[in-house]
């Protein structure tokens, strides 16, 4: 309770999965939370039901599309309006077509350069907009989702990968920048979470073999993701700038032969 009283937070992507979950935490630990969504009604009904409970914090909805910067500006605006400043701001919408964003040689370009502004492009903006309030406050924690993806190479995926590993870079450079204006960037990679967007993109069996592939015999859930983005939120991480934290069930902590040497041990 109360971890994070006082913080104002925009969190981009805020309607679903891990970003819903996130600013239902971060309204029970005492923030004002913006869920920035696509859709204004659908961001107004999921603040509805945050602030439904007895929270110590509050939830507002706001239409943006982190593909426009004008949107961009919009939201930013709309938090310092609304709350009177900004303090976390969290990048967090992402993604790519899985169908488009094949391996290199079936790579569809235009998918390229639809991922990189969507999950890199939007980082830079939003950062960008955002970073002069912060500055002019005294600090602020910029929280960027990115994806186990961003850090190993996968068969397919191939500009969500490197769109990620872009923020995990940007992440640092943010960190580097901007420190000494008391700026804290981190990132959260998440593994596989179950979300909409995990179950709309992968059949159940791919689910169940990275389950068992993950070091944990488990699937992460979206508040997995949605109390690391709280404790980079809060004065908690305050020594914590530039790094990435992986939330994966152990996925890229193990060898790949991992799990097929398992057997040994049964036999
Ligand atoms: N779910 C996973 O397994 C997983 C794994 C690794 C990384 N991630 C990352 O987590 C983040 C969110 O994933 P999720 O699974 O919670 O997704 P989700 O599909 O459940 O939610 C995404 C939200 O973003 C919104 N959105 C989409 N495009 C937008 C735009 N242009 N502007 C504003 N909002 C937009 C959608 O309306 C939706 O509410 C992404 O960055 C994703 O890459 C997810």
């Amino acid at each position: 309770m109360n971890r994070l009283a006082d913080k104002n937070v925009v969190i981009t992507g805020a309607a679903s999965g891990i970003g819903r979950a996130a600013a239902e935490l971060m309204v029970s630990e005492g923030a004002r939370v913006l869920i920035a969504d696509l859709d204004e009604d659908t961001a107004a009904e999921v603040a509805a039901e945050i602030n439904r409970g007895d929270a110590p914090g509050h939830a507002v909805g706001a239409a943006a599309d982190v593909m426009s910067e004008t949107s961009i500006a919009a939201m930013i605006d709309r938090a310092v309006e609304e709350f009177g400043g900004i303090d976390v701001l969290c990048n967090h919408v992402g993604g790519s077509n899985p169908r488009k964003d094949l391996d290199l040689l079936r790579l569809d370009l235009e998918e390229w350069d639809r991922v990189m502004a969507l999950n890199a492009r939007s980082t830079v903006a939003a950062s960008q907009f955002a970073l002069p309030h912060m500055i002019s406050a005294g600090g602020g924690s910029i929280i960027n989702t990115v994806s186990v993806g961003g850090l190993v190479g996968d068969t397919l995926q191939c500009a969500y990968g490197a769109s990620k590993a872009a923020v995990i870079r940007l992440t640092q450079y943010i960190a580097t920048q901007y420190g000494r204006q008391g700026i804290r960037c981190n990132g959260v990679a998440p593994g596989a979470i179950m979300t909409p967007a995990l179950r709309d993109n992968l059949p159940a069996e791919v689910i169940a073999d990275i389950r068992h592939h993950n070091a944990l015999d488990m699937i992460g859930d979206p508040e997995d993701i949605g109390w690391a983005m709280v404790y980079l939120a809060s004065d908690e991480s305050r020594y914590m700038s530039g790094q990435t934290l992986v939330l994966d069930g152990g996925l890229t902590a193990q060898s790949p032969i991992a799990t097929s040497r398992r057997v040994l041990l049964d036999t």
